[in-house]
C-alpha cells in the first residue's frame, strides 16, 4: 500500500536520496526545506510523472510555528502522513572549550529542539490515524562519543534518549519510532556547505584543532556509506510490518556499535559487584 512521507532536510542529502527513493517506490512526499527555492530546485530534477505525488513546503525546523504550516499543507494535499523523517541537522564540531555557547545552541536548535517541534506537530495526526512512523536520525556519534564531536553527540545521544522513550508513550496508538544511526555517510555533511568548527581558537588546543579538521575535510566526500542505498533501506523499513527500533547504518555503524556495546558489558562486569554494592541491603522478612 502507498504511503505518504513528510521529510525534513529534503534540499540535499539524506533527505533528497529519501524523497527520490520514495517517490520510486510509488509512494507521496512532502518534501520540506528551510529555503523554498532551494528546495523546489532540488526537486525540479526529479521526474515530471511523479509530480502529483510530491509536495515542496518551507520548513526551517529550529523554527517551531513554521512545522505547524508544513504539516497542514501535508495534511490538506494528501490526507495523511504515515512515515515522518527527522532528518534535517547539521554537525556542529570541534573542540569543546573551542565552541562558542551560541553554537552549542544552535546545534540544539536544529538537531534537537527541531526535530522535537516536528514531531509534536505531527504525532496528532498519526495518532487520529491509529497509525505511522517516525525515522529519526541520529548517528554512530548518538551511541558512541567521537574526539573533537562533543556537542554534535550530544545532540544525537539526546535524540537516542528521546526516541527510546517516545516509542514507549506512542506505541499504544499504532505509531512506531525508529532511531537511524548512520556511519560516515557521503553527503555534504562534512563540506563547508554544512559543517561547522568552533571559533575560538585556543593555543593550547591549537595543534589538535588544525589535526581534526584536516582529518574530517580529507574523509569529506569519500565516506563508505552510499545515501542512494540508506534512503532505499529507509523505504523498505518503512513498509515492513515491524520496523526496529535502532537501525545501525553501514559497516562502519555496525562495526562501532556492536564495539561499544561489547566494552559496555566488559566494563559493566568488571565492576559489577561495586555497583550492586550501591543498594540498600536486603531487609530481613518480618524487621521493620
Ligand atoms: N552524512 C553522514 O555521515 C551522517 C552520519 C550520521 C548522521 N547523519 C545525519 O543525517 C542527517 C542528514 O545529513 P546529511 O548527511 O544528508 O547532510 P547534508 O548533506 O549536509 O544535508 C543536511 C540537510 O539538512 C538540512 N538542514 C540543516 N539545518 C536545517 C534546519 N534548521 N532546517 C531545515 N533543514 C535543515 C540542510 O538544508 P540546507 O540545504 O538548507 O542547508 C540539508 O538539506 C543529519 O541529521 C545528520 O546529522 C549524517
Amino acid at each position: 500500500m502507498s504511503k505518504t512521507w513528510f521529510i525534513t532536510g529534503a534540499t540535499r542529502g539524506i533527505g533528497f536520496e529519501i524523497v527520490k527513493a520514495a517517490l520510486a517506490r510509488g509512494d507521496k512526499v512532502v518534501a520540506t526545506g528551510r529555503d523554498f527555492a532551494r528546495t523546489a530546485q532540488a526537486l525540479e530534477s526529479l521526474p515530471a510523472a511523479q509530480a502529483d505525488r510530491l509536495l515542496a513546503a518551507p520548513l526551517d525546523v529550529s523554527i517551531a510555528v513554521q512545522a505547524q504550516a508544513a504539516a497542514d499543507a501535508a495534511v490538506s494535499r494528501f490526507g495523511r502522513i504515515d512515515v515522518l523523517v527527522n532528518n534535517a541537522g547539521f554537525g556542529q564540531l570541534g573542540l569543546f572549550e573551542e565552541l562558542e555557547a551560541a553554537a552549542i545552541e544552535r546545534q540544539f536548535a536544529t538537531n534537537v529542539f527541531g526535530l522535537m517541534h516536528v514531531t509534536r506537530t505531527v504525532l496528532p495526526v498519526m495518532r487520529r490515524q491509529r497509525a505511522g512512523h517516525v525515522f529519526n536520525l541520529s548517528s554512530i556519534g548518538g551511541v558512541q562519543g567521537f574526539n573533537g564531536a562533543s556537542v554534535y553527540c550530544a545532540s544525537k545521544f539526546a535524540v537516542e534518549g528521546y526516541s527510546e522513550s517516545l516509542a514507549l508513550e506512542v506505541a499504544a496508538f499504532g505509531i512506531g519510532v525508529t532511531l537511524v544511526e548512520p556511519g560516515f555517510f557521503r553527503t555534504d555533511f562534512l563540506d563547508d556547505r554544512s559543517v561547522r568548527y568552533g571559533s575560538m581558537k585556543l593555543e593550547d588546543y591549537a595543534p589538535a584543532s588544525a589535526e581534526l579538521q584536516d582529518t574530517y575535510s580529507a574523509y569529506s566526500h569519500r565516506q563508505a556509506g552510499d545515501p542512494t542505498r540508506l534512503a532505499a533501506a529507509l523505504v523498505r523499513l518503512a513498509h515492513e510490518a515491524q520496523p526496529p527500533l535502532h537501525f545501525a547504518a553501514g559497516s562502519d555503524a555496525v562495526c562501532g556499535i556492536l564495539s561499544v556495546l561489547d566494552a559496555r558489558r566488559a566494563e559493566i562486569e568488571q565492576w559489577r559487584s561495586l555497583s550492586e554494592s550501591t543498594d540498600f541491603p536486603p531487609q530481613a522478612v518480618g524487621t521493620t
